[in-house]
């Protein structure tokens, strides 16, 4: 499966702030994951950064002088504009954000950025004394209302050595949200919510321990990361939140009942609920409120009560997919499972394998659905086993 920045026509505006630097490191990885990559640098951009960098990652010759001629048969700047999908300007200043703001055009990234029709991804990155400012905030306001999405600033430490709010956003929360803007842009699950849940559930035993199980939360992080690609909005319940990919909603439990509140919750906007968190079937009755003391030669019961099987009790008309992880008789646990949940589909897969099941970053798994179709895949990552699910399930919904 390809990358959704693959053959994508992406220009980058570097504008003449101290983190210009960091910006390379994100036109090397759009470039390395196959995407077209243009940068228009401000003149002040040049101060930080030669452009002979960004020549050498991209291959291409970088737009620095709006009165050059380029190379192009027509003015460079409305060619570059025509033929951008998506335009990022990172890191923005504070003085680029006013020209965009106000539509002024007197460098080739304010020119570009006036003369596209493509989304705007803005990053800006400054001193917090000018991000706080009216000035500042006004034109971020004014950016946001003609529909420029924003990423970053972030809080942190900045050039000055203070810690505040202006920090670039980070390379992977660039990229994310490149590919999110992307994938909303022509993905077959543009307008869909997607629920996604990952990890394992951990129920209490006291308030130091609790009863868990082996799931790294992998496969639903790529559920997660995938739906995403293909433009739907992602909500992603997890155990596992600082393991989340970037640009999905998150939201973080523990146990499985807080998994089964936050899954109700969010019912009603998705169309498409995936089961992939190893959810607990036991709970401890009673967890102790103190933690529970060592006392020599005397054994513990816990008595263990069942959970609820979230996926079994919705009833909403939406497509539902849960997995079977098992370590036995596969494909009959799953067909089992399949009309016991009441779901369209299951995916199975056999935990005791070396390429597959908990921790692991390739998968091996069989898809079984409502319609008594079962198919058995090849080891692939866990993305492009996520991409698998993910096209069956567009199916589902005619998309
Ligand atoms: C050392 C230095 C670092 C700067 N860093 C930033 C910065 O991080 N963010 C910012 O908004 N302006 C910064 N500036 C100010 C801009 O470079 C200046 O406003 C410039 O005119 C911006 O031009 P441009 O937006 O066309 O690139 C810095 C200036 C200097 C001298």
């Amino acid at each position: 499966m390809s990358s959704i920045i693959e053959n994508r026509q992406i220009t980058v505006g570097v504008t003449g702030s101290i983190a210009a630097y960091k910006i390379v490191d994100v036109v090397s990885k759009l470039v390395q994951q196959g995407a077209v990559v243009d940068v228009a640098m401000t003149s002040a951009a040049v101060n930080f950064i030669s452009p002979l960098t960004f020549q050498s990652i991209t291959g291409r010759e970088p737009y620095v002088d709006m009165w050059g001629v380029h190379g192009v048969k027509g003015e460079a700047h409305i060619e570059l504009a025509r033929r951008t999908e998506l335009m990022l300007i990172a890191p923005a200043t504070a003085s680029t954000m006013a020209s965009l703001a106000h539509g002024f055009a007197d460098d080739f990234v304010t020119l570009t950025a006036l003369a596209t029709k493509a989304p705007l991804l803005i990053s800006p990155a400054m001193d917090s004394q000018m991000w706080d400012h009216d000035a500042t905030q006004i034109n971020l306001n004014l950016l946001q209302e003609r529909g420029a999405h924003f990423i970053g600033p972030e809080q942190g430490r900045l050039a000055s050595g203070q810690i505040g709010t202006g920090r670039l956003a980070e390379s992977q929360k660039i990229i994310a949200t490149i590919k999110s803007c992307l994938g909303k842009l022509e993905g077959d699950l543009t307008g869909k919510t997607v629920m996604v849940t990952a990890g394992g559930t951990r129920e209490a035993i006291d308030p130091v321990r609790y009863i868990g199980n082996r799931s790294s939360g992998k496969m639903g992080n790529a559920l997660a990361e995938a739906a995403r690609d293909r433009g739907a909005d992602v909500v992603l319940i997890t155990t596992v939140p600082e393991t989340a990919p970037e640009a999905v909603e998150v939201v973080a439990v523990e146990s499985a009942s807080e998994m089964e509140v936050a899954v109700s919750d969010h019912l009603e906007r998705s169309e498409v609920l995936i089961m992939a968190a190893a959810v607990a079937d036991y709970r401890v009755d009673q967890a102790s409120e103190q933690k529970i003391k060592r006392e020599h030669a005397k054994n513990i019961d816990l008595k263990l009560v069942p959970n609820n099987d979230i996926i079994a009790s919705i009833a909403t008309d939406i497509v539902k997919v849960a997995f079977a992880a098992e370590t036995e008789d596969l494909i009959d646990n799953a067909k089992k499972k399949l009309l016991d949940k009441n779901v369209n589909l299951i995916v199975a897969n056999n935990v005791t394998g070396e390429m597959s099941g908990f921790g692991s970053d390739t998968n091996i798994i069989t898809i079984l659905d409502d319609r008594g179709q079962i198919e058995e895949l090849p080891v692939l990552s866990k993305y492009s086993c996520a991409m698998e699910i993910l096209d069956r399930i567009s199916d589902r919904l005619g998309s």
